[in-house]
């Protein structure tokens, strides 16, 4: 009943995008599932290798992580300067709106594909930089036994030739009982994702208490090119003033607010940080190093915006800073 409610609801706000969102389940995912002998994608499918997790303790992948379970999986390195933080902001979202379910019926798992620099040390640290919650481990391991991983969760291309920047940023989101498993792109609306998680895959209710999150959701329209970058790429991380920007929680954020941020700094300044923020940290910028310093060195990813987007996101940014300002001076008005 009430998940009918909330299909419905969510149906509303984002009409087709639930559909796209089931369309990206993996290509050939029905006839993996059809298996052989009815064990869908069981023991005999997936590696029960060996993998270390960031508080130190052995588990093995299959009967350990996945066997019977809901899950959200994913591979990332800790010195990504481009899209992992941008995923495990994300993630960190769905766990956020997931609330105390993640740990006791869906589990998430950050997978590491540089295990010889992300040992159970640094990984910890980085699941602290993120603060990330209980039920979301991140994990390390033999170098094979981590691309065979990869392989059966379809999450490796032979074209990365090893190159760790060119690995595929999905998430998978698993029920291993029921052997259905979908990609969903970092760059998924973070209510849609916890959604698929909480009610697609199994039949729970998404808690109540849960709920004011959705009417937070974005409404679906005709999005400007720099609100859509800025939702899709910006706002795991930021908030402009009350209004747009991550899912609301206890947390801190992982970046600083960006109401007004094109009035306070230097034009040159800003867009050069939107088109390489990895080389102005190489470069030890002072302004950025102070930053860096205060969001607990969490850094920013470098989407490779082209000028024209930047341009774009940064027109939202001024146009939003400003609508709110407009706002806040009517409320004075009527007083
Ligand atoms: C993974 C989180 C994350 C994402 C995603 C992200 N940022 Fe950031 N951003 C940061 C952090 C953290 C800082 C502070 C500097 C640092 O630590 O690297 C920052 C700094 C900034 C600043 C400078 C703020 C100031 O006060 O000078 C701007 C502007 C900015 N980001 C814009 C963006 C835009 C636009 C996008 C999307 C295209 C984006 N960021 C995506 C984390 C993120």
């Amino acid at each position: 009943m009430m998940k009918r409610h909330l299909g419905r609801r969510l149906r509303a706000r984002f009409g087709s995008l639930l559909m796209i969102g089931a369309l990206l389940a993996i290509s050939g995912g029905s006839s993996m599932a059809a298996g052989n002998a009815g064990s869908i994608w069981g023991a005999d499918y997936f590696p029960n290798v060996p993998l270390v997790t960031h508080e130190g303790k052995q588990v093995r992948f299959f009967d350990d992580l996945i066997k019977g379970k809901v899950v959200v999986i994913n591979f990332l390195y800790t010195s990504c300067p481009d899209v992992c933080p941008l995923e495990t902001a994300r993630l960190r979202e769905v766990q956020e709106l997931l609330g105390d379910r993640v740990g006791r019926d869906v589990f998430m798992y950050s997978i590491s594909i540089d295990p010889e620099h992300d040992t159970p040390e640094v990984l910890k640290r980085y699941a602290e930089r993120f603060e990330a919650g209980p039920g979301w481990w991140f994990l390390t391991g033999k170098k094979d036994d981590i691309t065979l991983l990869r392989r059966k969760l379809g999450l490796y291309s032979d074209q990365e030739g090893g190159r760790l920047e060119a690995h595929a940023v999905s998430s998978i989101i698993g029920n291993q009982s029921t052997g259905r498993w979908m990609k969903m792109s970092p760059f998924e609306n973070p209510y849609i994702m916890a959604t698929q998680v909480g009610s697609w895959l199994s039949n729970w209710k998404i808690p109540g208490r849960k709920e004011q999150d959705y009417a937070n959701a974005p409404k679906l329209r005709n999005v400007p090119k720099g609100e859509s970058l800025f939702r899709t790429r910006c706002e795991a991380c930021h908030s402009i003033g009350g209004g747009a920007g991550m899912v609301k929680s206890g947390k801190r954020s992982l970046g600083p607010d960006l109401s007004g941020v094109t009035a306070r700094r230097d034009r040159k300044w800003l867009t050069r940080w939107l088109a390489e923020p990895d080389k102005m940290i190489a470069e030890k910028d002072p302004l950025v190093m102070s930053m860096l310093a205060e969001y607990d060195n969490v850094v920013m990813p470098n989407f490779r915006l082209n000028d024209a987007e930047i341009s774009s996101v940064l027109a939202y940014l001024e146009e939003e800073s400003l609508r709110q300002g407009q706002e806040h001076d009517q409320t004075h008005h009527h007083h």
